[in-house]
């Protein structure tokens, strides 16, 4: 028998994207492809690509770039681009880098095995439909062992918001919600092979309405079901909407055991005016009081955001009701970017502010968030957690994992406990981790 071909995957992006990795990994495994952990040894190179800055999507053309010696060596090697890049601009990736031989979008890719026939063949292959079909329906139901107890599963895909700045909803596609069944099938498998923790995952997950028993089940509904799986010991949910934060899934977060007190509620901006301009369809206030409700059912709740610096039009004063809005909500964590202008949207047809200004506001920004990361940090320390383990630690004998509130952790703790939820109490806070003891 012939050496299975090896496949390789470098993934850009979201977590959906991790998950999209996984699943394509299993679509060519079942054609006998296995997985390598480095370019240099594959037959087939994957990049699974994310079109959402400027930055991100030009990534993807330096790294094939790289490819080339590759290719000179090996002439059999494949290249191929999946992906929101792969989307958004279709054959145009083979104009540039006429190397690449299969182009595939994020909705078509359970077509991957007869596009490699077709490159087999000795011709490109290109996939950008958004078909009607459900391509979960077409993948590999068996979910490959994942090798960690945290697993991301996806149940909601696309997006109809539109907000002004966003390509998701032209690279992933309309909103769609996969039925109730089938999620909790995976959800049993993936927890048959040892996973203990599951995130859910949508470009708007608490907009899920999924097809379930009695009609459409909310995101809370799932989650309330996806408690009683014997075995799973954490729920977990990204990326959420504020205009979709519903009683349910508030109170969820007060009731639910296994649903983890972290939640990733994105606002992007502090002034109104900016928010109307982003197409949020949500004030400041409005989304204060959303968070205010959040806490009140659970106190504990680490917030988490996404902020966009240096929005089209975005004055100092407009700027300075980020800081005030931050400052009042408090992060635990957060994700920060100067506003970058995306072909085909609506913002980029308005004049961007100078990119020196949106820089420093940037900076500004960043302290502001890093000093209460810091703090949310520091008042672990003290506290008793359970931390789930993933992986041996930088020294002998240490593991490491995520506390209920997402913290990184390191923790001396023997072997067996790898994959098992431990409790800690935490004695240490650094920069990104924090050090704890078993109790
Ligand atoms: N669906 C999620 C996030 C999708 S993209 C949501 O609605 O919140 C992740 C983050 O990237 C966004 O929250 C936003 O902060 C940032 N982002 C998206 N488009 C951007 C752009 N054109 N420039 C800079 N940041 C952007
Ligand atoms: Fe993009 Fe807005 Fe949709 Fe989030 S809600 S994916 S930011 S359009
Ligand atoms: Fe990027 Fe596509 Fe995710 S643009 S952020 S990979 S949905």
């Amino acid at each position: 028998m012939a050496d299975p071909k090896k496949l390789y995957i470098k993934t850009y992006g979201c977590q959906m994207n991790v998950y999209d990795s996984e699943r394509m990994a299993e679509a060519l495994g079942a054609e006998g492809y296995v997985e390598t952990g480095t370019p240099e040894d594959a037959d087939m190179i994957l990049l699974n690509t994310c079109h959402i800055r400027e930055k991100a999507a030009e990534k993807v053309y330096s790294e094939l770039g790289r490819y080339k010696p590759l290719r000179a060596k090996n002439p059999d090697l494949k290249i191929g681009v999946a992906g929101c890049v792969a989307q958004a601009e279709g054959a145009e990736i083979m104009a540039r880098q006429p190397m690449v031989d299969l182009v595939v979008g994020p909705q078509t890719y359970h077509r991957l095995p007869e596009m490699m026939k077709t490159v087999d063949a000795g011709k490109a292959a290109l996939d950008t439909d958004f078909p009607e079909e459900d391509k979960f329906e077409h993948l590999p139901k068996a979910r490959k062992n994942l090798g960690r107890p945290s697993a991301f599963l996806t149940v909601q895909e696309g997006c109809d918001k539109f907000c002004a700045f966003c390509v998701v909803p032209y690279t992933r596609g309309a909103e769609v919600s996969r039925p109730v069944a089938r999620i909790l099938s995976e959800a049993e498998a993936l927890v048959a092979r040892g996973v203990k923790e599951i995130t859910l995952l949508g470009q708007n997950v608490n907009a899920y309405h999924g097809a379930g028993e009695g009609g459409e089940w909310s995101l809370a509904q799932l989650i309330w079901a996806l408690n009683d799986i014997e075995g799973l010991e954490r729920i977990r949910f990204t990326t959420s909407h504020p205009n979709e934060m519903t009683d349910d899934l508030i109170e969820a977060h007060a009731t639910c055991a296994k649903l983890m007190p972290y939640l990733h509620l994105p606002v992007q901006a502090g002034s109104d005016r900016v928010l109307k301009a982003m197409n949020r369809k949500h004030t400041a206030a409005e989304y204060i009081e959303i968070i205010d409700r959040l806490r009140a059912a659970r106190p504990d709740l680490l917030l988490s955001g996404d902020f966009i610096v240096g929005f089209p039009g975005e004055t100092e004063e407009e700027f300075a009701d980020t800081l005030k809005l931050v400052e009042r909500v408090g992060y635990g964590q957060a994700y920060s970017f100067k506003y970058s202008a995306r072909p085909g949207t609506p913002a980029a047809e308005k004049e961007g502010i100078p990119d020196d200004v949106a820089t420093e506001r940037l900076a500004r920004l960043q302290a502001l968030l890093g000093d209460q990361q810091r703090a949310a940090q520091v008042a672990m320390v003290g506290r008793e957690t359970r931390v789930l383990f993933e992986k041996t630690g930088r020294f002998e004998g240490q593991l490491v994992g995520k506390t209920e509130h997402l913290h990184a952790c390191h923790v001396e703790a023997p072997q067996e406990l790898l994959g098992q939820v431990a409790r800690v109490r935490i004695v240490e806070a650094a920069p990104n981790s924090l050090k704890g003891v078993l109790v």
